[in-house]
């Protein structure tokens, strides 16, 4: 695999750890807010950030090429409120979008097919994601920001496994 390929995709493993380790940093802002519904949709987020992960960690084996498990930045991020919370997740995925489209140019310019293929995947996935946190942030906008305002928002989202 090309070089700048190979380094773009193990940082990319690094960064959706982190994703996961924001949204748990969501989740329990959320549980301490009682609102146990986005408490757990968050978390399934984090579980989903983790296999985003691994699915890059796999292909990288793979392919042969190491992997380069560095560290994983703090969160930093402590939400004044439920919508700061949700934009926050909302300007991460968009970030992350950002990201796999450098890995899927560095891919295009090296005529790496194999990793382009890989790549869609996650191309699709991210429309999705943005789609999702696009959608809680016009929800709790609409509702307000108080849990008394997200209460039947919050059990709605209790059913996400
Ligand atoms: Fe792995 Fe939410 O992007």
């Amino acid at each position: 695999m090309n070089k700048k390929t190979a380094e773009l995709l193990n940082a990319q493993v690094n960064k959706e750890l982190y994703s996961a380790y924001l949204y748990l940093g969501i989740s329990k802002f959320f549980s301490r807010q009682n609102l146990p519904g986005f408490a757990s949709w968050y978390k399934v987020q984090a579980e989903e950030e983790q296999e985003h992960a691994m699915k890059i960690y796999d292909y990288l084996l793979d392919e042969g090429e190491d992997v380069e498990l560095s560290e994983i930045a703090a969160v930093k991020f402590i939400p004044k409120d439920a919508l700061e919370a949700v934009k926050e997740a909302d300007r991460h995925e968009h970030y992350i979008t950002a990201e796999i489209e450098k890995i899927m140019d560095a891919a295009v310019k090296a005529k790496d097919y194999r990793t382009q293929l890989f790549l869609n995947w996650f191309i699709t996935e991210q429309a999705e994601e943005e789609k999702n946190s696009g959608d809680m942030c016009a929800k709790v906008e609409i509702l307000g920001n108080s849990a008394k305002d997200l209460w039947h928002l919050d059990r709605e989202l209790s059913s996400r496994k």
